[in-house]
């Protein structure tokens, strides 16, 4: 089963994917991810593309097509692929739809995660990780418990990233309207789309995606 999350950044893409990993035996392909550890590796892609999402713009098209590309051709398939803020531009999921193809594999579903922009704020800013095992904490919603100790892994070290600011939120929200957004439209034409409330809590959430996709 491959799946794509939807959602504006903090719609909670990044935490139902991990609860599926662990759940479903699927791998999270998380093209955020991958640029993060690209950057901070110093290659001259990763050099190339610090900047750019730091101030919440998108990373070009043909870099994150790659990045996939290379999973998609190496990856052991498992129980399936989550993309998670992938495809992010409609000239990305075409290239997605071509790849699946390529590869003999098809597209289950696409999640849509609704939530309101206030909401978003409020989770971004929020919000820290594990920086052992990417185990996504929330200072309000999911605290990083009280002896300091991730729940996850034990690690004793947390961050906070650098594009979690309200003024790149600003940036990141307006490229998903404008960039993003119209993938709604598209996976629905399809008749790919299944839309989940967000605003729920983070376990009626997985509920709601495991029924989506059942
Ligand atoms: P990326 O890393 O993909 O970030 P994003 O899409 O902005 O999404 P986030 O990771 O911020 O949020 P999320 O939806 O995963 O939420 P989370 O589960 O963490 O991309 C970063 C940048 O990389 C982009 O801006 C761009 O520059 C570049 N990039 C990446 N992919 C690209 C692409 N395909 N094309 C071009 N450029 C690309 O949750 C957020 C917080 O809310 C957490 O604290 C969590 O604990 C809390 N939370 C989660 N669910 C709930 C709930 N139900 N109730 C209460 N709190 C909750």
């Amino acid at each position: 089963m491959n799946i794509i999350l939807l959602g504006p950044p903090g719609a909670g893409k990044g935490t139902q994917a991990r609860k599926l990993v662990d759940e479903r035996n699927m791998v999270q392909l998380s093209t955020g991810d991958m640029l993060r550890e690209a950057r901070t590796s110093g290659t001259d892609m990763g050099k190339r593309v610090a900047e750019v999402m730091d101030k919440g713009h998108l990373v070009t098209d043909e870099i994150v097509i790659g990045l996939i590309r290379e999973k998609l051709e190496s990856g052991q398939k498992n129980g399936g692929y989550i993309f998670d803020g992938f495809p992010r531009t409609l000239a990305q999921a075409d290239a997605l739809g071509a790849l699946l193809a390529e590869e003999h594999q098809t597209l289950h579903a696409v999640i849509e995660m609704q939530v309101d922009d206030a909401e978003l704020v409020a989770r971004i800013t929020g919000r820290s990780t594990c920086a052992s095992c990417g185990e996504v904490y929330h200072d309000v919603t999911k605290p990083v418990p009280a002896d300091g100790k991730c729940t996850n892994c034990g690690g004793t070290s947390f961050t906070r990233r650098a594009d979690d600011t309200e003024e790149a939120l600003k940036t990141r929200l307006l490229a998903y309207y404008k960039q993003t957004s119209p993938l709604i439209g598209y996976y629905y034409a399809k008749g790919d789309l299944k839309s989940v409330d967000g605003l729920a809590s983070m376990d009626d959430v997985a509920s709601a995606i495991k029924t989506a996709l059942a």
